[in-house]
C-alpha cells in the first residue's frame, strides 16, 4: 500500500460508527451494554495508550478474539483497518 493514499478517500469516522460503536461507544470508553458485557477497555485511559502499541489495534481489529470481539479482517479491507487506528489514538486526547 502507498502511504497516504487511504486517508482522505475512507470516512475513519463512519465506519467507527458502523463497525465499533455497538460495543465500544461514541466516546470510546466501551460503556455500553455489550461493551460491558464482554469486557471492552477504555480507550480514553492513559493507561490503555500507553500499553498498546499501533500494531496490537491494528492486529486487534483483524484477527479479535471472536467470543469478544469479531475479526474484521473479512469485512473491512486491509486500509480500512489500518485507517481505524488513529481513530482509537484519537480517544487517548
Ligand atoms: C461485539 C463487540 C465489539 C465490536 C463490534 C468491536 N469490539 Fe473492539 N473489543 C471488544 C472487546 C470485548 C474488547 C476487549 C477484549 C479483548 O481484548 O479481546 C475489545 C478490544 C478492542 C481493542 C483493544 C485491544 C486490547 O488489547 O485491549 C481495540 C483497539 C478494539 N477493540 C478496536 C475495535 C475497533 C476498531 C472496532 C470496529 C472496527 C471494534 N473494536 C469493534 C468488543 C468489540
Amino acid at each position: 500500500m502507498v502511504p497516504g493514499t487511504f486517508a482522505d478517500e475512507i470516512d475513519t469516522q463512519e465506519l467507527y460508527k458502523k463497525h465499533c460503536v455497538l460495543c465500544h461507544g461514541e466516546d470510546g470508553k466501551g460503556k455500553t451494554d455489550l461493551g460491558e458485557g464482554l469486557g471492552a477497555r477504555d480507550f480514553t485511559e492513559k493507561k490503555f495508550q500507553n500499553s498498546i502499541t499501533d500494531e496490537k489495534i491494528l492486529k486487534q481489529i483483524e484477527n479479535a478474539t471472536p467470543e469478544r470481539m469479531f475479526p474484521f479482517k473479512d469485512k473491512l479491507t486491509a486500509e480500512e483497518m489500518k485507517a481505524l487506528v488513529p481513530v482509537i489514538r484519537a480517544f487517548g486526547g
